[in-house]
Parts: C-alpha cells; structure tokens; sequence
C-alpha cells in the first residue's frame, strides 16, 4: 500500500516539478506541493527499505561528500572554435560546404548559455551521474548536486543507455540575491553568475548546492549515433519530449545569411533573459554530415560559437594607485568610480604598467571605457579625450615602492618596474598568500588576510613558518578573533597540506613563469622536485609548450642557493615532493607528451574514441604532420600524411602495434 503511494507521490511531485521549473506553468499551489512533498518524506522515512535514490526527496540534498570522484568521459567533452564576426561565419560556412560537399546547409541556432558545461548519463530509465566537464577527459562526480537541479529530471522514459550534455547556469536574479546575502554575511562575493554556478556545483554539500537554485539548458546527446535521429533539431525535439529542458530560443534556418540575422537579433534580445548568454551556438543540423566535416584536435568543424563582444560601460577615472605583487612588480591601478559592467560593479582595473598607461594617453580624471576581459577581469580599453576639461592630471610613474621606498627598476626590456629589496615586506606577504592560494597548496584557514595578519605580528616571515606555526598554537588563541576551533582547523589544513602533489608545491614556489598549468605539466613530467632540480636545458626545453623564457625561469630558480635552502627545508619538515594520484595521465605511457597524428583507417577505433584515449595518456593529437610530430598512427590506406611522415622520418606506428603500446600502460 505506500509502496504504491510512494510512487504515486513520486510521479505527482515530479510533474509538478516539471511544469513549475521547466515549462514555467505551475497546476497547484505551493501550499498543495509542500503537503505532497512532506507525505512523501514521511512516507520514506517509515520505509527505509524502498529505495529512493531517485526520489524527488533527493532534490533538497543532504548528502555531504569529502571529496569528488573523478570519471573519465566516455567521449571528451570538447569546445567549440570562436567566430567574433560576420566574415568568420561566412567562413565557416564556406568551410562546413568544402569539407561536407554539399552546398545548402541548415544549421540550428542555439544561445550560448554561460555557465558550465555537464555530463548526464542515464541507465534504466534512470539518472545514474552527473559529470564537470573537467579537463574535458576527465571530470568529477557531482551527481548528488545534479539531483537538486529541478530542472533536471532524475527519471526519464527511455530505458536505452545515453548520455546528454548541457549548461548548468544560475539566473541573474538568484545570483544578486546571493551575492547580497553574501555580503550581509561578510562573505567573498561571487564574481558571476557563471562563477557562481560552478561553485554551486562542486559544493561538497549538496544542501548548500540545492540552495542555491540553478537551472540547466540541455542542447547535446552524447550518443546520438546510437540513436536514430537524421538532425540535431530531432534531438533537441526529442530530449524536450524526455521532460529536459531545451532553450526555447533555438531556430532552425536555411542558410548562413538568416544564421547571421538571428545572431544580430539575439544580441539584444538576451539583454532581457533572466540569465547571462555569451554568445551563439550554431551547429549543422544534418548529423549525417558530421562524419565527414570531421574535428580539430580539439573542437568539431561542424559548430562554431559565435562570441557577443564584451558590454562597454564608461566611467571615471578617479585615481591612479600603485601595488606590489610577490615578484616585486610595481602595477599602477585604475580607482574608478564604481560601475556595473556585464553582472557585477568594478571599481579597479589593472593598468599593467607605465608604457600601457602612456600608449593609451590615460589621465587621471579622464572618462574611460572599461569591460571585463574574457568577462572576468576588469580593464580598461581606452580614454574618452574628448570628454576632458583640462583639469586631468597627467600620470607619473612611481619611482620608489610604495611599501619599503627603495628605488624601483626595470629589468632587462621588460615595460614593468620592480621594487628589488628581499625585505619588502609586501612582496614577502604576496609570496606566502600565493603559497596557501587555493591553486597552490591550498590551506584552509590561511587566507590573505590572516597572512597579512600573522606577518605583521611576526608568526611568518618566510613560506617555512608556516609549518612552525602549530609551534605558537598557545599565543595564536590568545589572537583576537580565534579559538580552540579555528586554531585547529588551520593547523589541521597546514598539516594536510604536506602531502599535496608535487604541482601545487611547484605553483606555490611562485617561480616566474610557471602557472598551474604548466606546474602540472612539470610534475608529470619530472614527478619529482629533485628530478626538476637537476633537468638541464635540454630536457626543458623538450617538455611540451616550454619556450626558452620559461625554462630560463627554471634553471634561473634552482641555482639559486637561497630557494635550494628552502626546498631542503620543507623536505625536512615533511612536505611531500613528489607526484601523488596520477589518475588520469599515466607519464610512463609511450605516448606521454607525444604529438601523435592518425591516418588511414583503424579497424579497432573510431578515431575520436582513439583521440581520447591518446589523450588521456597525455598525447597531444594534431591533423597534419610537421616536424614536431613524434608518433603517425598509419592505418589501412593511409595516404599523404604517410609519405610525409617518412620523408621527415617520424616514428610510424600500424594499429597491431599501437593496440600492444596501448595495453602496455
Ligand atoms: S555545444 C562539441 N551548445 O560552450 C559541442 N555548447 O565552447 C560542444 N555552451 O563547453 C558544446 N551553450 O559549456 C554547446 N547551446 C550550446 C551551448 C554550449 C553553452 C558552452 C559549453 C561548451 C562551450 C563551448
């Protein structure tokens, strides 16, 4: 008897869920919804034995996570090439007809939603994960934070296995009401509305995600070529019929001139969504097409996104100030007079350094335009002149550091200045945020503030000290501020990260030019420090992507004894140096850090299945060959890129041997 209530409730809730959040038509009150919705907690609550993983019950959270499982797509999560005007569309038109033959195409008109991008798989009728699109190989487990999105249905009427990809987003309107509410609470503000989706979404607590309100636009099946759909508009009608919910803005048109119209049309007719587009999405609509107009390495040459050029806002320039970062850089900063620009109010940019003032005749005073580069960081594009009234003051570069006064420098042709004083305290508090940074070695507890705080109270002077503070414990709770609680909670978080891989070690040393990315890319390669240390030139400038500057950086970094001192120091306090975890890219596999080309045809593979694969063993997989591919994978009838491999003689593998390397590692 609740067996049959409970499903009855389940279906109920879930139609209900469907019409409110997706087709925007509730058929009851809020009141009646909340009266179905407690029956059927209490009904699960007295039968724990049924299962409800797939419960409507599941959407308000509750699960609480240590960390997120990594998945590897079955099929990367690829990106799509830009078009920021009407001649690359023209030419990617052009391009879709050469490589298709075919010479009317129709192609679908989708918004580019911005926010981020998910994997959906469903098995039995049922949702069984949602993925991050992660590196596009490899993504994490959010399936508990999935399931809050009401959007989103958890069961659905197809029992074949499939997979949908699409935009989680969060609405303009949630997004201001968190960010106020975050603010009342004196909490770091959310930058957008996408930054703040994908924070939504790798929330360990799936409460706090379900709180947080986010909608979904699905506009891809994964596995259509299992399915038996002629055109991606089919799909879409399809997955619409499955309850997802489609972007009731997507068109169908004829040819690349009404594609060109609906894109002008759109970039105003966003302005009144309720959520942020960054563009549009046009793919060709016939999927029989798709085959043969093919990929780059990275994105297919059957979609192109056509990227809106970022909002201009104008507004004053109040005021130029200088700041120190941790390699001593002296940046001069643009105080404005705050304005909204694409979501959120700025009231600084960066202005770089002097020659970038000087080449954009900035003044203080002056009117400026300013945007958000890549829709995040504020910058400024150019002084309005016009606007003058001969009271701007002129911009003079400082000659000292604003912090410790020494006498700045420039270095080699560098346009920047820098203050070059070991003891500027600023640059040292720069370093030790930079070491605790999120990206970095991430310790909890040890933000720039409290950094700053322990400074200048004398608990840090040096990266070491942060692993001697458990030594203060007794004078830190004295602080103002910190507790038995916090103090703990901090030490805990410095001590945990000890064992942090080696590439957030590598990233927290702050060497000059090494990012994340390519501290990782160095951890994989070398997957020790020590085998860092003692690479020479050549065996830097080898790894992929490396030039000569960076390299420079890091033979510059470890001759010098002072850094040495203090990779020996944190090994004798027990920080972890080599690579932990290499889930996904295994750096003993043959085809690690290769550049590897496919030709002909491969009887074992598709060729996107093998790019993958290649991939995620840390291959990088280009169209053409040239002399810096390493490996050709020649399969039946390989043509061209053969003869051309020989005469550059490059390694050429056939598909017997490339299955035995691939079962090797
Ligand atoms: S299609 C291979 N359609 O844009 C096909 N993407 O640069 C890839 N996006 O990672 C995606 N709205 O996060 C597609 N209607 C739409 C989209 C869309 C937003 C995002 C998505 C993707 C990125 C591609």
């Amino acid at each position: 008897m609740s067996l049959q209530r409970i499903e009855k409730l389940r279906k109920l809730i879930e139609q209900y869920n469907y019409e409110y959040h997706t087709l925007d038509k509730p058929s009851v009150s809020d009141a009646e919804y909340d009266r179905l919705m407690n029956e059927l907690i209490s009904l699960e609550l007295a039968n724990p034995q049924i299962d409800s993983s797939t419960s409507p019950t599941q959407r308000v959270g509750g699960k609480v996570l240590d960390e997120f499982v990594k998945i590897t797509h079955k099929r990367p999560m690829l990106s799509l090439a830009n078009a920021f005007n009407e001649e690359e569309l023209i030419n990617f038109d052009e391009r879709v007809k050469e490589l298709s033959g075919i010479n009317s195409i129709e192609y679908v008109c989708e918004p580019k939603i911005d926010g981020l991008a998910v994997s959906l798989v469903y098995e039995n009728g049922k949702l069984s994960y949602g993925v991050t699109r992660g590196d596009g190989n490899v993504g994490e487990d959010i399936t508990n934070n999935i399931k809050t999105i009401k959007q989103i249905p958890i069961n659905v009427n197809e029992v074949k296995h499939f997979e949908v990809r699409g935009e989680v987003y969060m609405s303009r309107k949630t997004f201001s009401d968190l960010n106020r509410i975050r603010e009342l609470n004196k909490e770091e503000l959310f930058a957008n509305t996408r930054n703040a989706a994908a924070g939504s979404v790798r929330q360990l607590d799936s409460k706090v995600a379900a709180s947080r309100k986010l909608g979904s636009f699905i506009y891809n099946l994964a596995n259509f070529d299992e399915f038996k759909f002629e055109k991606h508009s089919d799909i879409l009608k399809y997955l619409e019929s499955l309850k997802f919910s489609i972007s009731p803005h997507y068109k169908v048109y004829n040819n690349i001139k009404e594609v060109i119209e609906y894109v002008k049309d759109f970039e105003s007719a966003r302005k009144k969504l309720d959520y942020d587009t960054d563009g549009v999405v046009i793919k060709v609509n016939n999927l029989k097409l798709y085959k043969e107009i093919g990929f780059t390495a990275k994105t297919p040459r059957w979609a192109i996104a056509y990227k809106f050029a970022p909002e201009e806002v104008v507004t004053k320039l109040l005021d130029i100030i200088f700041s120190v970062g941790r390699t001593g850089k002296v940046t001069p900063n643009a105080i404005l007079e705050p304005a909204l620009v694409s979501g959120s109010t700025v009231g600084r940019a960066t202005l770089h350094n002097e020659q970038f003032v000087i080449d954009k005749n900035i003044k203080i005073g002056d009117y400026v335009v300013i945007r958000k580069a890549g829709e995040v960081i504020p910058e400024v594009v150019r002084a309005i002149s016009e606007r003058r009234t001969g009271k701007e003051i002129d911009f003079v570069m400082a000659s000292n550091c604003p912090i410790c006064n020494s006498l700045l420098s420039q270095i080699n042709d560098e346009a920047a200045h820098y203050c070059l004083n070991p003891n500027c305290e600023k640059k040292n508090i720069e370093k030790l945020i930079h070491f605790a940074s999120r990206d970095a070695m991430n310790i909890d507890g040890l933000g720039d503030k409290i950094v700053e705080q322990f400074y200048n109270l004398g608990f840090l002077k040096s990266i070491i000290d942060i692993y001697r503070l458990k030594d203060y414990k007794e004078q830190l709770k004295k602080l103002e501020g910190f507790g038995d609680k916090s103090i703990n909670k901090l030490l805990n978080g410095i001590e945990a990260s000890k064992s942090n891989s080696l590439e957030r070690l590598l990233f927290g040393l702050g060497i000059d030019e090494i990012g994340v990315k390519s501290s990782k890319v160095l951890a994989k390669r070398f997957t020790s420090l020590e085998a860092l240390k003692s690479a020479q030139y050549d065996d830097l400038i080898r790894v992929k992507d490396f030039g000569e500057v960076m390299v420079k950086s890091l033979i510059d970094y470890f001759s010098d004894h002072k850094n040495i001192e203090l990779i020996n120091q944190l090994k004798s306090f027990g920080i972890n140096t080599l690579l932990v975890g290499t889930t996904d890219v295994d750096p003993n596999s043959y085809f690690y850090n290769k550049t590897v080309v496919i030709t002909g045809t491969l009887l074992t593979y598709g060729r996107n299945e093998l790019t993958a694969l290649l991939e995620g063993k840390g291959a990088s997989v280009t169209t053409s060959v040239t002399k810096s591919t390493n490996i050709l994978i020649a399969g039946a009838e390989a043509g061209s890129k053969l003869d051309k491999a020989n005469k550059l003689g490059i390694e050429i593998i056939n598909e017997d041997k490339l299955i035995e390397l691939l079962k090797l590692n």
